[in-house]
């Protein structure tokens, strides 16, 4: 790859592009954490949902208070901010999951997966995860995702990473991206709870974990096993000689090679 691809956001593109939709987005150069800018419009008392973009961030979160890196005017950095307490945040994770797969698929990447529970793959690296945090009486989506970056250059990785960049060898339209995540994102949420139905087999057809043997941590503790449901509640079914067991939380330590 060559050293950088920085494109700012068109943020007057990007309002062009949602035109049509109900969805206020409020765009930012440089910020901390869409999350956090996400979580002080809750606390004002926001009452329609509204998108925070970044085209930089100085304090990332990813999940289990891991960072999240967002190389300037690289990446996607994304938190959509909504009012209203009546969601389900496996919902959420599994909408905002699908939204970032539809548009990387949009921009021409392909081997796309769902790594459970948040990841987003491409060719069995991560190239994005989903952020879902609960405040002010609201949820928030956030949403990252490695675009134009060189994955090579993320600090402190302990996963293997990806990027459309990289896959593509060429830039992707982050501008496009971004609408693209949002537009989907919108239509997956307000297709619900009709809709979840057919979200959750898409996410079950997306998943790179079904049918193989895992090993997954849980509350301090580690579990070997084939993986054998998703459930719509975002559980992961583990089966380990004859013994099936649900997990709801959890993050994935090693895929095994063979079942
Ligand atoms: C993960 O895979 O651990 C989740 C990463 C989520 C990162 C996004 S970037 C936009 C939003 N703002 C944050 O601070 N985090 C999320």
């Amino acid at each position: 790859m060559a050293a950088r691809d920085r494109a700012r956001t068109d943020p007057e593109r990007l309002a062009a592009l949602l035109a049509g939709l109900p969805i206020g987005v409020e765009f930012h150069d440089r910020i901390d954490s869409t999350n956090t800018r996400a979580r002080n419009l809750l606390a004002e008392g926001l009452v329609v949902p509204r998108a925070v973009i970044a085209d930089g961030q100085s304090a990332g979160r990813g999940r289990a208070g891991t960072r999240w890196h967002s190389p300037y005017a690289e990446g996607l950095a994304l938190s959509y901010a909504l009012p209203g307490a009546r969601r389900e945040p496996a919902d959420l994770v599994r909408s905002a999951c699908l939204a970032l797969c539809r548009a990387l698929c949009r921009c021409g990447c392909t081997e796309i997966g769902i790594k459970w529970p948040n990841d987003v793959m491409l060719a069995g690296r991560k190239a994005g995860g989903i952020l879902i945090e609960s405040a002010g009486g609201g949820w928030i989506v956030g949403i990252g995702a490695n675009l134009n970056n060189d994955p090579r250059e993320l600090p402190g990785l302990t996963y293997p990473a990806a990027s459309a960049r990289g896959q593509l060898g060429r830039p992707v339209d982050r501008t496009a991206v971004a609408a693209d995540v949002m537009a989907g994102l919108h239509a997956n949420l307000a297709d619900l709870p009709a809709g979840s139905g057919r979200q959750q087999r898409r996410w079950v057809e997306l998943s790179v974990l079904l049918g193989r043997r895992i090993r997954l941590l849980d509350a301090g503790r580690s579990f070997t096993g084939v993986v054998t449901d998703l459930g719509t509640d975002g559980s992961l079914e583990l089966e380990d000689g004859g013994v099936r067991r649900r997990h709801r939380t959890g993050s994935v330590d090693e895929v095994f090679a063979n079942r």
